[in-house]
């Protein structure tokens, strides 16, 4: 089974990507957790990412705020696909880190998640695993259903505190 590359910026980053491995070591889906910066380690972080497939990743997510080009970096010097997940930076609110991850020239491309998305970072890189892994394709299905379940029992609780608050 191929593994999910998780790597930050900065360890400031960890506490929004902590869902981000946490969602996949749920599906039972191997994770390696690293910090890499383009600006301040990018001698490693070009490293890792040119020996990505090589040592077992199908998919690198990459999170970073401000001038957030790390998954930009990452993308240019792998095939593999990558998943941006810009962080909340203070000055703009994370505007900077989604406009330089979503709006990266064409040729290189990052599927860029919410800012702070890193939820759906982590079930997007599952989903692109279960494209050959019928076990991941398998507990993702089972995920929806149980997600769907969780809706209707809301529903249905807030029809009852409504019809009894009538
Ligand atoms: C980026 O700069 C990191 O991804 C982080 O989001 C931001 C701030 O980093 P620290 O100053 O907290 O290390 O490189």
């Amino acid at each position: 089974m191929k593994k999910i590359a998780i790597l930050m910026g900065s360890d400031s980053d960890a506490e929004v990507m902590k869902q981000a491995w946490e969602t996949i070591r749920e599906f039972g889906v191997q994770t390696e957790v690293r910090v890499l910066s383009a600006h301040r380690t990018p001698d490693e972080t070009v490293a890792f990412a040119k020996a990505a497939k090589d040592n077992g990743f199908g998919v690198i997510i990459a999170a970073a705020g401000g001038a957030a080009h790390l998954a930009g970096v990452i993308a240019a010097v792998t095939s593999l696909p990558v998943i941006g997940v810009p962080i909340m930076s203070k000055s703009t609110s994370g505007l900077d880190s989604l406009l330089s991850m979503v709006q990266m020239p064409k040729g290189i491309p990052v599927a860029t998640v919410a800012i702070d998305g890193s939820k759906n970072a982590g079930l997007l890189a599952l989903r692109i695993l279960g494209v050959h892994d019928d076990d991941i394709f398998n507990k993702y299905e089972k995920f929806r259903q149980d997600q769907a379940t969780e809706v209707k029992q809301k529903d249905l609780k807030l029809q009852e505190k409504l019809k009894s608050d009538q």
